[in-house]
């Protein structure tokens, strides 16, 4: 399998791995298939993304992905860190094979799950966020059936 060298370079010396203790956002989500787990924490201040990190049990895409994924959003507001998808976050990466495009995914909803529960402790409604899943797997599921 080929991987291009900033994955390599993100899943060898990955950025933000860590806690943060006082999380405004925590979100977790695992894709039951590959039995990979993926938490992302976020410290938000007035609107804007101060720090991300992030603790994968995963594959070695994953771990990128992660990387890669927090070094994205920080510094961002949280309507710009939507758009940090699963997509954005490959291409940042210069691409995944395809069998491991779905590692990416994981990526997407942990950060999307940890924005959800800065929402709901806030009582803030973020535009276009969805509520996350428990299975990534399944939610992927459910889109190709739409
Ligand atoms: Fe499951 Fe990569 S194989 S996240």
């Amino acid at each position: 399998m080929e991987y291009s060298e900033k994955v390599m370079d993100h899943f060898m010396n990955p950025r933000n791995v860590g806690v943060i203790e006082d999380a405004s956002g925590v979100g977790q989500v695992g894709n039951a298939k590959c039995g990979d787990i993926m938490k992302v924490y976020l410290k938000i201040e007035d609107g804007r993304i101060e720090d991300a990190k992030f603790k994968t049990f995963g594959c070695g895409a994953a771990v990128a992905t992660s990387s890669m994924a927090t070094e994205l959003v920080k510094g961002k507001t949280i309507q710009e860190a939507l758009e940090v998808t699963n997509k954005a976050v490959m291409e940042a990466l210069d691409g995944l094979p395809p069998v491991k495009v779905h590692c990416s995914c994981l990526a997407e909803e942990a950060l999307h799950a940890a924005l959800w529960d800065y929402a709901e402790k806030n009582g803030v409604k973020i535009e276009g966020l969805k509520p996350p899943v428990d299975d990534v797997d399944e939610l992927h599921h459910m889109e190709n059936e739409e």
